[in-house]
């Protein structure tokens, strides 16, 4: 690092305090949002912040007796030691400390470890890792065919949700920041996590896990809503398609049986009934397409169709380059899934 005398004192060059202003910055950054850890909305999230702040300020400690120890070591030019001074360092800092230090942590670590059982009237939510997308599914209410979305989950503030998480392929994790700690998705095995929300709002998350090319590309999103929303919402779900009300979503709908979507997506009430993709029954009332690669309008849908290829690289859905009339006769039908 090049410095510059001023004064006769060393000084950094002003590259530097820059370099150090934007570091803060950009570590600021992550302290608020919708993906941070540290504004818990969720009292998974809030139990376990507490480890965060132990493992800062006990690094920082570790950090600076380091650091002391070698200036001490270094620039302070202690005489030489008698063999008692030595024995008591190498004793004391060598067994006792990390003795003493461990254990504190280890009855720390433990404890948070004791998640209390969520209640019995939990919420089930299977969560599965897809190439690069999430697959989810709620109990319906009303007994009949589960409810089946992708990249997003709702839940009733205050309520809580076990999710059960699968994956067939890779593994992935499961990373809600604001309401909980992570929790990976392990082929041939189901993990749970709990989540219980306790502020409304939009939150946002992401694969933890890297699991392929789209592993960047796999984010998802969760509202934290009212009951009374929340179970208005799921039973709006729980419904097959609407039919299309305007005569260029009609099109889009005999358009989208015509070039074999629902191969691979289901559109619950038609003829479509794949369940490679995601199942496109409300996909309208979505905030996000492609697994929040981008917001869904009506711009970004025809994007979607024509350029998927190239907007997510390694997803398995096609691109359908059509012409324009089409892509928006397209677009037109999925914004009407609502
Ligand atoms: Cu899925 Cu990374």
């Amino acid at each position: 690092m090049r410095r510059t005398r001023a004064g006769g004192r060393r000084v950094l060059p002003p590259r530097c305090g820059a370099l150090a202003c934007g570091l803060l910055l950009t570590l600021n950054a992550g302290c608020h949002g919708p993906r941070s850890s540290l504004v818990p909305a969720g009292e998974e999230a809030a139990r376990i912040l507490p480890l965060f702040w132990a493992m800062v300020v006990g690094g920082t400690l570790v950090w600076l007796l380091v650091i002391g120890l070698a200036v001490y070591a270094t620039h302070l030019r202690p005489r030489a030691h008698r063999y008692g001074t030595v024995r008591t360092f190498l004793i004391g800092g060598g067994v006792v400390l990390p003795t003493v230090t461990l254990a504190v942590l280890l009855v720390f670590g433990l404890r948070l470890l004791e998640a209390p059982a969520p209640p019995a009237d939990a919420l089930r939510i299977d969560v599965t890792g897809e190439r690069w997308w999430w697959r989810v599914v709620y109990e319906n209410p009303d007994g009949g065919d589960p409810i089946v979305l992708a990249n997003e989950l709702r839940l009733p503030v205050n309520g809580a949700a076990v999710l059960a998480l699968h994956s067939h392929e890779v593994i992935h994790s499961f990373w809600l920041p604001s309401l909980a700690g992570k929790r990976d998705l392990i082929p041939g095995r189901v993990n749970h996590l709990v989540l219980q929300p306790t502020r409304l709002g939009v939150y946002e998350g992401a694969c933890a896990e890297y699991c392929g090319i789209g592993h960047a590309n796999m984010a998802f999103a969760a509202e934290v809503m009212q009951p009374a929303a929340f179970a208005e919402w799921l039973a709006r779900q729980a419904a097959p398609a609407a039919a299309p009300s305007s005569a260029e979503a009609r099109r889009g709908a005999t358009l989208f049986l015509q070039l074999g979507c629902g191969n691979c997506h289901a559109v619950r009430g038609t003829a479509a009934r794949g369940s490679v993709g995601p199942d496109l029954t409300h996909v309208g009332s979505r905030h996000t397409i492609a697994a929040g690669r981008l917001p869904l309008t009506h711009a970004t849908l025809r994007d979607w169709i024509a350029h998927s290829a190239a907007i997510k690289p390694g997803t398995l859905m096609p691109a359908y380059p059509l012409p324009p009339d089409e892509l928006d006769a397209l677009a037109a039908y999925l914004r009407e899934l609502e």
